[in-house]
């Protein structure tokens, strides 16, 4: 198994690592199989993903997942979050190994996990409407 540059340099030195105090939102995913955890931190202003922050507790493919999304999030609107997939993550990585694929997974789900608290606790819904659960 051979990751990329891109992976290792992440890997070697994650962005935005740690908890934000005053988060608006947190997100949670973990691997079924390997039981790893990425946890997530969102900071919300006008509707936009102003800060972020993660900590994992996983492999090398995970935290570099973990920190490329954090970069990926910020100045993105709440809608556009929850559409971040784990093909773009892994895209941004330049490509994850096939058997590590799924590690880029947790961060999609980490993502809409924080979203979801973030509506929870602020009682806001999807501008598209499409999502009655907060109703
Ligand atoms: Fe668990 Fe990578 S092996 S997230």
């Amino acid at each position: 198994m051979t990751y990329s540059t891109k992976v290792l340099e992440h890997f070697a030195n994650p962005r935005n690592v740690g908890e934000l105090d005053d988060a608006d939102g947190i997100g949670e995913a973990g691997g079924a199989k390997c039981g790893d955890l990425m946890r997530l931190y969102i900071k919300v202003r006008d509707n936009v993903i102003s800060d972020v922050s993660f900590k994992t507790f996983g492999c090398a493919a995970a935290i570099a997942a973990s920190s490329v999304t954090t970069e990926l999030l910020k100045g993105r609107t709440l809608e556009a979050a929850v559409k971040l997939t784990n093909d773009e993550v892994n895209e941004a990585l330049d490509g994850l190994p096939e058997e590590k694929l799924h590690c880029s997974v947790l961060a999609e789900q980490a993502v809409k996990s924080a979203v979801e608290d973030y509506r929870k606790k602020h009682g806001t819904r999807p501008e598209n409407g499409a999502d009655n659960r907060y109703e």
